[in-house]
């Protein structure tokens, strides 16, 4: 443990890490407040969820080499905190990374909750630190993948960062199950076995 820092981990009791990492995933426990309870109301049922002040304390700068991706989940109807959070982790924003267009079982495409159209989509924008370069070009922006546990990504992202952005020192934040190759911060408490990259499967 002597290797991790308290210091400056906003209302987190989870140390961060002391090391700089050039890829940074990040899925925040975004408190909606008074906005939407019915799109995210639900997410304190499932984890703890933060204040976006206290989101935007956590030291990720710290862990940023000097150059370095970061890939943010955030909802819609907080997209201006969003961006806002990038840029107090010291990141500029720079573009959508992902839309997650999301679908059930059958193949049919979710119709969720919404106040104005009915939400089916999830989003992962860019930010950058430095001049990071892509490695390919090649790597699409759209997702179409089933919806699993409340708040569960598509694995797939992981892969397709790694092909965008290539094999470089990474961790998943507010990580919830643990994949080879990264490094994981989280307070949850139900993380497994390390699940193998789908490019090393073979
Ligand atoms: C949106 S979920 C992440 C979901 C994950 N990306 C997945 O695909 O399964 C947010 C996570 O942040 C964790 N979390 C909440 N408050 C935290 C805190 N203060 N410090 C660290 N992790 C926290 C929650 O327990 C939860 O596991």
């Amino acid at each position: 443990m002597s290797n991790l820092s308290t210091e400056k981990s906003g209302n987190s009791t989870v140390p961060f890490p002391n090391k700089k990492y050039k890829i940074i995933y990040a899925d925040p426990p975004w408190e909606y407040g008074d906005k939407l309870q019915h799109h995210g109301g639900s997410a304190q049922s499932h984890y703890d969820v933060m204040k976006f002040d206290d989101i935007c304390n956590l030291p990720v700068g710290d862990i940023a080499d000097e150059t370095c991706f970061l890939f943010l989940w955030g909802t819609w109807p907080l997209l201006p905190e969003s961006i806002k959070l990038i840029e107090s982790w010291g990141f500029e924003y720079k573009t959508i990374g992902f839309v997650w267009l999301k679908t059930y079982e059958s193949g049919k495409d979710v119709f969720g909750m919404g106040n104005y159209t009915r939400g089916n989509t999830e989003f992962c924008l860019i930010g950058v630190k430095g001049k990071p370069k892509r490695v390919d070009n090649n790597v699409s922006q759209l997702i179409k993948s089933t919806i699993r546990q409340h708040s569960k990504k598509p694995d797939i992202v992981r892969d397709k960062i790694i092909q965008l952005c290539g094999d470089l020192p990474r961790i998943e934040l507010f990580a919830r199950t643990r994949v080879y190759g990264w490094d994981v911060w989280g307070n949850d408490k139900e993380r497994g076995k390390i699940i193998p990259e789908a490019k090393r499967r073979g």
